[in-house]
């Protein structure tokens, strides 16, 4: 049988498993303005290829497309790191790849959270090898105390602590991400008490 949503999970309002609000939708949609505007002025007048990570950027990527003023194209790409659900192996896989090519154009990689650092690292080093003009990363969220491998990253969002967070895109268990803000889940949700 094809897995479904749990009924435990069905049957409780999303609200009740957050803890508490860390980034509200007004936060989040100033903070995006302003990525929006810098990024523009960074390009203005050049080619700009936004690429976004799935599944847990979508939301940020809508946003931010929406804010950026100047013309360019978006493609996606899917990955995954091996792992248990809180510890990253280091080892990531492409689920989908980006429909053309990106050699000679300014590459822009559009990330929810940088957390160990393991799937940009990843990106960036496979991306480069297909010969960018440029390649930059924008996240919207960086989890410095997590980092187990140094990355290079243009411009961030909000740094936050180590929280388990969902929301505005971010999931857990693929669940939370319609969340239009960023919330702590409550610890009861991810020990399945
Ligand atoms: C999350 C997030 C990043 C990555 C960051 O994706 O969207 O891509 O993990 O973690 P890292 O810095 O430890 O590598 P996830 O694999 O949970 O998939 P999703 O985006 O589809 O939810």
């Amino acid at each position: 049988m094809p897995s479904q949503i749990p009924a435990s999970v069905r049957q409780r309002p999303l609200e009740d498993a957050i803890e508490r609000v860390l980034i509200d939708a007004d936060a989040l949609a100033g903070r995006i303005r302003e990525l929006g505007a810098v990024i523009s002025r960074t390009y203005q007048g050049q080619d700009l290829l936004l690429i976004s990570v799935l599944k847990g950027s979508i939301v940020f990527m809508a946003d931010l497309i929406r804010a950026i003023s100047i013309p360019h194209e978006v493609d996606f790409m899917a990955t995954s790191s091996y792992g248990t659900g809180t510890q990253s192996s280091g080892v990531v896989r492409i689920l989908k790849d980006l429909n053309s090519s990106i050699e000679g154009r300014n590459v822009l990689i559009v990330e929810d959270i940088i957390d160990s650092g393991h799937t940009l690292n990843y990106l960036v080093r496979i991306l480069q090898e297909r010969g960018p003009a440029s390649l930059r990363i924008v996240a919207l969220l960086d989890k410095p105390e997590r980092r187990e491998v140094q990355t290079q990253v243009d411009w961030v969002g909000f740094s936050i602590p180590n929280d388990f967070v969902v929301g505005y895109g971010l999931d857990y268990n693929e669940i939370y991400r319609n969340l239009p803000y960023i919330g702590v889940l409550k610890a009861d949700v991810y020990r399945g008490k």
